[in-house]
């Protein structure tokens, strides 16, 4: 039995329908209600619904052997996984946002409100810039408009959120789209399983941009 932790969301019901298609499919999946665990004995499956930055924990400790995790995530927690496919899906972009006109004063330190930490202080030490780091879990685009932080590190799809709350981008640091990866010791002993899986999905990926 393979299990393949899925990302709750619109990300994660795409992905499983390049799944469905790939000839893992499970049709219970997709229905409404409140159960995360579903089984396909007959074509070897069993797949879970867990939280987007959950699913690289789940895989990485094995207790999924493959699972879908945005690039941003990988870069944040650096699991220690296998990176097998880019699906070329849920793409957006990592990137700095400030308020419109918003202009970096050098002399004094950066106030950087995000929820990728890491990604914020490698980008910032890259270019050799001192930056105060403060987390937040949510809603990181309120945060220069109250005067919490000068600018934000966060993730932009549609610009829409930052548009309504009066920020732009500033800079956009790295492309972010999903990636299919893999539990290492699953992949050393399920490998004909899993690579099937690869290749059902590598299939619908080729040729896509
Ligand atoms: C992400 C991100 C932005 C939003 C950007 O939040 O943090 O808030 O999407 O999308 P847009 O450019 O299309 O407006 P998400 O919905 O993942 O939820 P979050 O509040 O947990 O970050």
């Amino acid at each position: 039995m393979l299990n393949i932790a899925l990302p709750k969301g619109r990300l994660g019901e795409r992905v499983y329908r390049m799944l469905e298609i790939a000839g893992f499919g499970c049709p219970e999946v997709c229905e409404e209600g409140r159960r995360l665990i579903f089984e396909n004995e007959e074509n070897g499956v069993r797949y879970f619904w867990a939280k987007p930055s959950d699913v690289a924990i789940y895989v990485e400790r094995g207790a999924a052997d493959l699972g879908v995790a945005g690039k941003d995530i990988l870069l944040e927690y650096a699991p220690n996984v296998y990176e097998l496919l880019d699906l070329h899906t849920g793409k957006c972009r990592m990137a700095v946002a400030a308020k419109a006109g918003y202009r970096d004063d050098r002399s004094r330190t950066l106030r950087v409100a995000t929820k990728f930490e890491n990604i914020a202080q490698r980008y910032y030490a890259s270019i050799g810039r001192d930056i105060d780091v403060i987390h937040l879990n949510g809603s990181i685009e309120i945060a220069p408009k109250l005067d919490l932080s000068d600018v934000i590190v966060d993730i932009v799809e549609t610009g829409t959120t930052l548009k309504e709350n009066g920020l732009e981008v500033v800079e956009t640091i790295f492309p972010i789209s999903a990636r299919l990866i893999a539990n290492k010791a699953s992949y050393e002993f399920k490998r004909s399983a899993m690579d099937a899986v690869l290749r059902g999905l590598a299939a619908q990926t080729e040729g896509t941009v």
